[in-house]
């Protein structure tokens, strides 16, 4: 296998964070990955904010976990997602859906056909650029939703994002704390050949 594609293979979600802050130079190569992303027609729209401040990721982190649960019994949620590095749906006493990551980025786009396609190139760059430069990372999924509610929207406004943006994703950075997690396996026969 080719080492780029075992790296690839190797990057898996890491939700146990040192509290240790990414350097600012390796920091700057991640974002520049996130920056050389494809977009739709190269419109290049997209906006990613860093934020690292403790106590808004926790507030936003908090909010991210209660959207995950909102209107049910968590335990009709359980997962077996990850052992090693397990998320809000493994264990309920986790409070933060940012899991303490020092750094939370949010990736804002233009609301439209590719909007998410937009955001998810920028993504999967940035967490791929941080496994190869040895910093982790966590896709995390509901941002609309914690960015429709009023902290949500007074911290977008604070941000300077334009109104008319989306917030599409939150990725978390941040130095593995633990051993490396297991992979899990892909499910067998999800490439059709024709
Ligand atoms: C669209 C999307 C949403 C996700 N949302 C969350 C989330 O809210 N919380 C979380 O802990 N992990 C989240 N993840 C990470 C997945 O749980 C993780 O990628 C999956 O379990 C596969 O593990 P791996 O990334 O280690 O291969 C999300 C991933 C994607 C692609």
């Amino acid at each position: 296998m080719h080492e780029l594609i075992e790296k690839i293979c190797t990057r898996h979600a890491i939700r146990r964070f040192q509290p240790r802050q990414l350097d600012e130079g390796t920091l700057s190569e991640i974002l520049t990955a996130g920056l050389y992303a494809p977009s739709a027609g190269n419109n290049q729209y997209s906006r990613i904010v860093v934020c690292q401040d403790k106590e808004v990721n926790l507030k936003l982190g908090q909010l991210s976990r209660y959207m995950m649960f909102k209107g049910k019994d968590p335990a009709s949620t359980a997962h077996s997602i990850s052992a090693d590095q397990p998320s809000i749906q493994d264990d309920f006493t986790i409070l933060d859906g940012f899991y303490g990551a020092p750094t939370v980025l949010t990736i804002f786009t233009r609301p439209g056909q590719y909007a998410h396609d937009d955001a998810a190139m920028i993504a999967e760059n940035i967490m791929l650029a941080a496994h190869f430069l040895g910093v982790g990372s966590c896709y995390i999924g509901r941002t609309e939703e914690v960015f429709a509610t009023g902290y949500g929207m007074e911290k977008r406004k604070e941000w300077g994002v334009p109104d008319d943006m989306l917030p599409v994703c939150n990725l978390l950075l941040g130095y593995r704390d633990g051993p490396e997690p297991h992979a899990k396996p892909r499910k067998e026969g999800r490439v059709i050949r024709v």
